[in-house]
């Protein structure tokens, strides 16, 4: 999908700040080295003072590498789920962890214009194939950012509704036109330009929701106002009856 190519260069560029800041952090410390070495060649009139701010300066350049190192190992955590194809096997799995990764990869995409809201409540954890409803969740908060032109809110919501887990992602956008309504889970529809959008993000959606996890996806939506897509997910996999015995 077009979008994701997109989501990958903001990743690239979330990954790519905090590694600029440790690099020139890099270069202070090698130069703060340099001077400390320089003065170590005459101990006796070593300026202490100035070691002190020396030594001061290496270790607050230290403490932003660390904050620089926990943005690229939490956005890299994010990926390592995308990254394992599909196994086919369900596992239980917290939703509530599965949307937080995926947030952080729309952080690039959205931040400035975009403010997302979330709210979790108890959602047991689910028997699932993560990895897939990861998608899921991705194509619906990319779709969400394309229709807020502008700046604008999304709200993501989870619930347990009896033995099932009821997930939704609401958007101030554009809405979807009556006349489109009955296309949007078509293959290959899109109101978008080429290159922005393939038509395959909710035909995709569909089929894991539906079809692998035995669930359900629909929307509200009300032009100029927002859309509020739904899924359900059973917290419980229903799996396919075993053959009769002979
Ligand atoms: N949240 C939304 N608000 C408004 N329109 C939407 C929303 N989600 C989907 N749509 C409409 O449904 C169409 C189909 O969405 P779908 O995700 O299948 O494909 P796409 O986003 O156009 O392309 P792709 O996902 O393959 O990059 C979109 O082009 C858009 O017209
Ligand atoms: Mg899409």
């Amino acid at each position: 999908m077009a979008s994701l190519g997109r989501m990958l260069a903001n990743i690239v560029h979330e990954i790519n700040t905090p590694i600029g800041s440790i690099l020139s952090n890099n270069e202070v410390v090698v130069r703060s080295l340099d001077k400390l070495q320089a003065m170590l060649a005459a101990p006796d009139t070593m300026p202490m003072e100035k070691v002190r701010a020396i030594v001061e300066t290496c270790r607050s350049l230290a403490a932003v590498d660390e904050i620089a190192c926990q943005r690229i190992a939490s956005v890299v955590r994010g990926l390592k789920t995308f990254v394992h194809a599909g196994d086919g096997e369900f596992h239980q799995a917290s939703l509530q962890d599965a949307m937080t990764d995926t947030l952080k990869l729309t952080q690039g995409e959205f931040r400035r214009r975009i403010v997302v809201e979330t709210d979790f409540g108890d959602v047991p954890p689910v028997e699932c194939q993560p990895q897939m409803l990861n998608q899921v969740f991705l194509n619906l908060l990319v779709n969400a950012g394309h229709a807020i032109c502008g700046e604008g809110k999304i709200v993501v919501r989870m619930r347990q509704e009896g033995d099932q887990a009821h997930i939704s992602i609401s958007d101030t956008g554009c809405g979807i036109r009556a006349e489109d309504c009955g296309k949007i889970f078509a293959s290959g529809f899109t109101s978008k330009p080429a290159g922005v959008g393939t038509g395959l993000g909710l035909s995709i959606s569909r089929r894991i929701v539906e079809e692998v996890h035995g669930g359900k996806i629909y929307f509200e939506t009300q032009v100029g106002v927002g859309t509020t897509f739904h899924i359900l997910i059973p917290i419980q996999h229903a799996r396919t009856a075993d053959p009769p015995k002979e």
